[in-house]
C-alpha cells in the first residue's frame, strides 16, 4: 500500500509556517511549497510552438529538452494556475535524439478531458513564451534496445494513447510493424494524416484505425485485435490505452500463455476492480461516509470513486498532481477507517499514515485530515 507520513516542521519554520496557514486554509503552506518546487533532477521549460492537431487537441513544443528520453517515455508537467502549480502527466510525442546527439526541443500532445480542468485551458490557453516545469523523462514503457532486432510489433493503441506509440513511429524503427488504432470517431483521430503518410512511405508499417463510436465495446475491440493480427504470438505487443481495455488484453495474453510479450501503458482513472464495483452496485450507491476533518466536510462515497475527486466534488481544493497514482502529491493522513486502491484492490486501514488520494476509494466510514 503506497503511504507517506508527511515531514513535519520544527522550530522557526513551524511557527512561521502556522502563521500562513490562517491564510491558505484548508491547504498547508507545505502544500504549496511542496507544489512549487522544482521536480527532483527536473527543469524549466518555455513553449516555443502550438499547433492544432484535431479536435480539442493540440501539440505544445517546449525548450530546452531532457538531457535524453526513451520513445514511450512521460513527463509531468506544472504549470501556474490561480497561484499554485497544478501538474499532469503526458507522454513525450516527438522522437528522442539520436545516439551522443542533443535535441533543443521536446513536443507533448494533449487532448482537452471532458470534465478537466488543466488539459483544456492548456490546448486553448497555452501560447508561446509560457512557462511550464518539466520533471524527468520516466516509464518503463520503451522498446527495448532498437539496434538488437526486435522482430515483428504489434502496436494497439486508442485515443489519445497514440502519443507514446507516435515518439516510437518517428523515431529510428526498423521492424515490421502492425498498428492498430481505436478511435470514436475519424475527425478525432490524432496524427491521422501524418500515419497515413508513414503507411503509404514505409511497407514494413501497416495500419488501421477502427472506429468504435460513442458506446465503447472492450469484448469487440479485443476480438478486432485477434481479427486483424492472427500471429498475435509472434509479435511484441505495446499497447497504450484505457484502462479497461489495457486490463482485457492483459487477461487475453494470460489466456495464450504469451503475457511476457505484452508491454502496456494506461492513461485516465484507474478502474474500479469488479470487487468494488460490486460493493457499490449492493449498496446502490452510498457504501460509505467521508469526512474531511479539518474542512468539517462530509460526503457520502460509492466506493469506486476516488478521494480526490469526492473532495472536489464537495469544493475542496487538495492538492494533486499526475491523479494516477504517480506524484504522491495528494497524500494526505488518514485518520479513521478503510480506504481501498482502486488500480489493485489492496485495503489499507488507518495507522496513522497518509494515503494518495487520487487511487483510493473509501470501503467504511472514513476520516482524512484535511
Ligand atoms: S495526484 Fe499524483 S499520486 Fe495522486
Amino acid at each position: 500500500m503506497e503511504t507517506e507520513p508527511r515531514e513535519q516542521p520544527t522550530g522557526l519554520r513551524a511557527r512561521a509556517l502556522a502563521v500562513a496557514s490562517l491564510f491558505v486554509a484548508p491547504r498547508s503552506p507545505l502544500d504549496y511549497l511542496r507544489a512549487s518546487a522544482l521536480p527532483s533532477g527536473g527543469h524549466r521549460a518555455r513553449v516555443v510552438a502550438t499547433r492544432a492537431e484535431c479536435e480539442g487537441t493540440a501539440t505544445l513544443t517546449l525548450s530546452p529538452a531532457p538531457r535524453t528520453w526513451s520513445a514511450g517515455q512521460h513527463v509531468d508537467l506544472s504549470v501556474l494556475v490561480d497561484g499554485a502549480y497544478q501538474t499532469r502527466t503526458f507522454s513525450i510525442s516527438s522522437a528522442p535524439p539520436a545516439a551522443s546527439a542533443r535535441a533543443r526541443t521536446f513536443d507533448v500532445t494533449i487532448r482537452a478531458a471532458a470534465h478537466g480542468r488543466l488539459t483544456p485551458m492548456l490546448v486553448r490557453d497555452a501560447k508561446v513564451g509560457d512557462d511550464v516545469r518539466v520533471s524527468p523523462p520516466a516509464g518503463c514503457f520503451v522498446l527495448p534496445d532498437a539496434g538488437a532486432g526486435m522482430g515483428p510489433l504489434l502496436f494497439v493503441t486508442a485515443g489519445s494513447g497514440i502519443t507514446p506509440v507516435m515518439s516510437m513511429l518517428r523515431g529510428s524503427l526498423s521492424s515490421d510493424v502492425l498498428h492498430v488504432h481505436f478511435e470514436r470517431t475519424r475527425d478525432r483521430i490524432i496524427f491521422g494524416s501524418e500515419l497515413d503518410a508513414l503507411a503509404k512511405a514505409d511497407p514494413s508499417y501497416r495500419r488501421t484505425c477502427e472506429l468504435t463510436g460513442a458506446e465503447v465495446n472492450v469484448d469487440q475491440m479485443l476480438a478486432r485485435i485477434r481479427a486483424l493480427c492472427p500471429d498475435l504470438h509472434t509479435r511484441q505487443t505495446f499497447a497504450c490505452g484505457p484502462a479497461p481495455l489495457l486490463d482485457a488484453m492483459r487477461a487475453l495474453y494470460t489466456e495464450l500463455e504469451i503475457e511476457d510479450h505484452l508491454h502496456t501503458e494506461s492513461f485516465g482513472a484507474p478502474a474500479a476492480p469488479p470487487a468494488i464495483r460490486a460493493l457499490a452496485h449492493d449498496a446502490e450507491t452510498t457504501v460509505a461516509r467521508l469526512s474531511f476533518t479539518r474542512s468539517q466536510v462530509n460526503v457520502d462515497a460509492d466506493g469506486r470513486t476516488s478521494l480526490l475527486v469526492l473532495a472536489e466534488r464537495a469544493g475542496l481544493k487538495p492538492a494533486h498532481g499526475c491523479r494516477r497514482g504517480l506524484c504522491r502529491s495528494c497524500v494526505a493522513p488518514l485518520r479513521k477507517g478503510t480506504v481501498r486502491d482502486l488500480r489493485t484492490g489492496m485495503d489499507t486501514v488507518a495507522t496513522g499514515g497518509g494515503v494518495q488520494m487520487c487511487i483510493n476509494a473509501p470501503v467504511t466510514d472514513v476520516e482524512i485530515d484535511l
